[in-house]
Order: structure tokens, then sequence, then C-alpha cells
């Protein structure tokens, strides 16, 4: 389907690189109008330059989601620019320390747990604000397949991750009969930057192999593959979906 999107406003999280940058490429495309938030001001930047090239709609706007003031700015100043809000890609994340539990600062895990956890929440609530006012909305929280299973030396992430899932389930609960949908997606091991710097690690040399093997394809995710999941799960072609976890692993939960 093409123009799914049209005339939508959306918010991408994270927004710079990965998975965020595919997606929001991947909503202006659809048509919509995309604010992208990312604490990175040089990547956000140049998201939106592509995004302009390509003769789609963006803005960017500087946001650290692990900051209440700053993502209640982020959906003022959306509101200001587009009108409204109606869709909302939460995806901003850290990747794990790679530590085990009893090595981990609290500073550590409060890092983690600041950007992947509360982030999601201070999103969640700011959106689900504006969504209110307009009766209707669709948000999309990024957790990872390792918010239902485990990797050794990432119990810190799936914390987080699974936390999402958690969160999501009860705001889906909340707001369904208000017309706001919020889903997951559940992504598998995607080539982006997070990823490619754990593999870069010498004590990770051999590790691209054996992660491609633990999913049913055989092979790693696309950030293009993301988000398309991400677009069909904003859009209305997915007006019965709510409270989902949409894996969209290639398999890896399956196995
Ligand atoms: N890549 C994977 O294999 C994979 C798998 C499952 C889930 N995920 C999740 O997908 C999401 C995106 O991951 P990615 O691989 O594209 O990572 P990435 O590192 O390529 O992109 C993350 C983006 O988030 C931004 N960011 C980080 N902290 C922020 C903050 N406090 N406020 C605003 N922006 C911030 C970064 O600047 C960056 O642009 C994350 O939530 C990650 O946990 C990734």
């Amino acid at each position: 389907m093409l123009n799914e999107l049209e005339g939508k406003s959306i918010v991408v999280t994270g927004g710079g690189t990965g998975i965020g940058r595919a997606t929001a490429l991947a909503c202006a495309a659809a048509g919509a109008r995309v604010v992208v938030a990312d604490v990175n001001l040089e990547a956000g930047r140049d998201t939106v330059s592509v995004i302009s090239d390509r003769r789609g709609e963006a803005i960017f706007i500087r946001t650290d989601v692990s900051k209440e003031e700053q993502v209640e700015s982020l959906v003022r100043d959306t509101l200001q620019a587009f009108g409204r809000l109606d869709g909302a890609f939460n995806n901003a994340g850290l990747s794990q320390t790679n530590l085990l539990l009893h090595e981990l600062t609290a500073e550590q895990w409060h890092c983690i747990q600041s950007v992947n956890y509360d982030g999601v929440f201070f999103c969640m609530k700011h959106e689900i604000r504006a969504m209110l006012r307009s009766g209707k909305g669709s948000i999309v929280n990024v957790s990872s397949s390792l918010g239902r299973v485990a990797v050794p030396r990432a119990a810190e992430y799936c914390a987080s991750k699974g936390g999402v899932l958690a969160m999501t389930k009860g705001a889906a609960v909340d707001y369904g009969a208000q017309g706001i949908r919020v889903n997951a997606v559940l992504p598998g091991i995607t080539r982006t930057p997070m990823v490619e710097s754990l593999a870069a690690q010498p004590q990770f040399a051999e590790l691209l192999p054996r992660l491609e093997a633990r999913h049913a394809l055989g092979r790693l995710g696309s950030p293009e593959e993301i988000a398309s999941a991400a677009v069909w799960l904003l859009s209305d072609a997915s007006s019965f979906v709510t409270g989902a976890e949409l894996a969209v692993d290639g398999g890896y939960l399956a196995m």
C-alpha cells in the first residue's frame, strides 16, 4: 500500500541512526510528516536532510528521552509544528554493558533503564496526553527479542526490554477505549551501528556468524525490515491491533 501514512504526524525517537533512521525515512516515504528526535544532533539532522532531499517533510528536535522535561517539549514542539500527533515510534535505546549482573554498578544499571525504560514511559505519558485530545493515535514501542528471552551478559538490557513489553500492554488496556493503540515490535538482531560496534570488539570477533545462526532465516535483519513493520503498526491498516508483541526477528524467538 502506498501513502499509508499520508497526512499523519509521527515522532520517531532515536531517529538519527539504525532502526530509528530507517523508520523515519519509511514513514516520510509513506506520506507522514516526521519529527526526528535524537540526542545526537548531527545524526538527527542528517536523517532530516535525507528526507528533505527525497521531498518528504521532517523536522529535527534534539531530545534526550531520559529527561522528562525534554520529552514534554518534544511533544509540545511537535504540536506547534504539525498541529497534531498521530503516531510515535519510541525507539531510542542503549545496548547492553556486557557485564554480569553482580558486576554492574547502580549507575550502569540506571543508565540503561533511564533511556530504555524510563524514556519509553516519558514518551508514552506525553504522547498519550496529546493523543487523548485528538481521540486517536498509534504508539509503537521498540522492545527486543531479549525482552522475552535472555542471552549471557545482558540482564540489565533484558530487564529494560521486558519492562517495555509490560508497559505496552498496560497502556493498550488503559487507552484502547479512547482510540489509542499501543503495540511493541521485537526486533531480532539487526545490522545497525549498535550491533556493528558490539561485533567490532575483539572479544566478540566470532559474534556475527553465531548470531546469524540463531535466526531461523540464517541471517540478521536490516533496519528497513523493522521499519516496514513499524509503518504497518503506525498506519490504519493495523486498526484492530493493540497490545501486540510483534516479533520481527527472522524466527529468533521460534528457535
Ligand atoms: N540492533 C538490534 O539488533 C536491536 C535488536 C533489538 C532491539 N533493538 C532496539 O532497537 C532500538 C534502536 O536500536 P539500533 O540498533 O537502531 O541502535 P542505534 O545505536 O543505531 O540507534 C539508537 C539511536 O538512539 C539514540 N539515542 C540513544 N540514547 C538516546 C537518548 N537518551 N535520547 C534520545 N536518543 C537517544 C542514538 O543517538 C541513536 O541515534 C533500541 O531500542 C534497541 O534496543 C535493536
